[in-house]
């Protein structure tokens, strides 16, 4: 039965963009909204956006990455070249912990990092899962698609043909994502062994309690003083972010995908995955179809967030078949994102830590970006708009994506 649900008013709708309430196509009962979660339940139309190519747009951390991609369109390069180009910069930046170099390691610590590329004009893919070693997997995806009859490589395998093909192997973890990997072994358990033995007697001497309090220090500790470097506020900034991707492992991502003045189309979506995960894990970002699909004739789709959702429903694939069907990139993305909200009966509490953001555009320079929730919210309450990257010859931007739900 649908449920007639009384929504308040949108309170921070952006009167300039037209968003309308689905309350009762979207078939929500009232038991399945959560209590003071969230309020309303959008199926946003921001009036469609469209943009002449070249284009490219990308999940918020690819501002860089999609200004590359239509710097090497304009030049006349191929839309493949373009968007590969355009991560590679978000790839090799040891500040962006969700990505090849520096990403977040496995539980073990070792960074095992996942990609795939799509090639709209020739309609080939490539990819790898699990890699180690490459800051650039993109790269080894892209030769995989190139230069095998096969699609996926993964672990010791992707790691050989890498190694044939010429990439080295190196060292991915940065002393930060060491640092954060440290700080969730020691805070997982107070019944292992990590961090300074509580059982050590107190010395009574000046000079031994001085020794004690620096052998109390955590590993953590000492690997933050040492990138700080004796900047006090570096170091709070540092403990404070270790901490919380200790406690939210997060499940970063950039997915890029391109559209140039010829109609064609290429994609590719990297990560490192989601931060302590179990050896070989492997989310959504190689697998194509879920976090990647491109149709040159209709559009291509991509995905960031909790790659297990997206697995369940074929996230990207679901996504172009939808504009295939007639959907604008928005509709089609808020679509596929209701069905990852079915699978939790629309229960807003099981779904409240779940975070999936879908990227589109279509052959026409229509595109969009939609997450599930509005915004996202750290460990200490703080809120942050959820948003997508977008270019075209005028230059670069971020963007609010359209979501399913608002979070208060
Ligand atoms: N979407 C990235 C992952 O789940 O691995």
């Amino acid at each position: 039965m649908r449920a007639a649900l009384v929504l308040p008013v949108i309170a921070e709708m952006d009167s300039s963009r037209r968003r309308f309430l689905e309350q009762a196509a979207f078939g929500l009962s009232a038991a399945s909204l959560g209590s003071g979660l969230v309020t309303e339940i959008l199926a946003g139309q921001e009036g469609t956006r469209r943009a002449a190519p070249p284009i490219s747009i990308a999940s918020a951390n690819g501002l860089a990455a999609v200004a590359k991609a239509v710097e090497v369109m304009k030049r006349g390069g191929d839309t493949l070249d373009a968007v590969i180009e355009g991560v590679n910069i978000v790839e090799l930046d040891p500040k962006d912990n969700s990505v090849g170099y520096g990403g977040l390691p496995n539980e073990r610590g070792e960074v095992e990092l996942d990609a795939s590329v799509m090639h709209g004009p020739t309609r080939r893919a490539g990819a790898v899962a699990a890699l180690r070693g490459v800051r650039t997997p993109s790269k080894v995806a892209r030769v995989v698609m190139e230069r095998t009859d096969h699609i996926l490589l993964v672990g010791q395998g992707a790691r050989d043909f890498a190694t044939a093909h010429g990439f080295e192997n190196v060292d991915l973890l940065t002393p930060e994502s060491r640092l954060a990997w440290i700080r969730w072994k020691e805070t997982l358990s107070d019944r292992d062994d990590w961090g300074p033995s509580p059982h050590t007697p107190a010395p009574a001497s000046p000079a031994g309690q001085r020794r004690l309090e620096e052998e109390r220090k955590r590993e953590s500790d000492i690997l933050a003083e040492q990138i700080a470097g004796g900047d006090e506020e570096r170091l709070r900034e540092l403990i404070a972010w270790a901490d919380e991707v200790a406690r939210r492992p997060p499940t970063g991502t950039i997915n890029c995908l391109a559209l140039d003045s010829a109609g064609d189309i290429s994609g590719v979506t990297t990560t490192s995955g989601l931060a302590w995960k179990l050896p070989g894990r492997v989310g959504d970002s190689p697998l194509i179809g879920c976090g990647l699909y491109v149709d040159n004739d209709v559009g291509a789709a991509g995905s960031t967030g909790r790659g297990e959702e997206v697995i369940y429903i074929n996230g990207a694939r679901t996504v172009v078949e939808y504009m295939k069907r007639g959907m604008s990139p928005e509709q089609a993305c808020l679509e596929a994102l209701k069905l990852i909200a079915a699978r939790y009966g629309n229960d807003l509490e099981k779904l409240r830590d779940i975070d999936v953001n879908f990227y589109a555009l279509n052959k026409r320079g229509e595109y969009a970006g939609a997450a599930l929730w509005s915004h996202t919210v750290n460990s200490r309450g703080q809120k942050r708009r959820r948003q997508f990257a977008f270019a075209d010859s005028s230059g670069a931007r971020l963007i609010d994506s359209a979501y399913l739900f608002e979070r208060r």
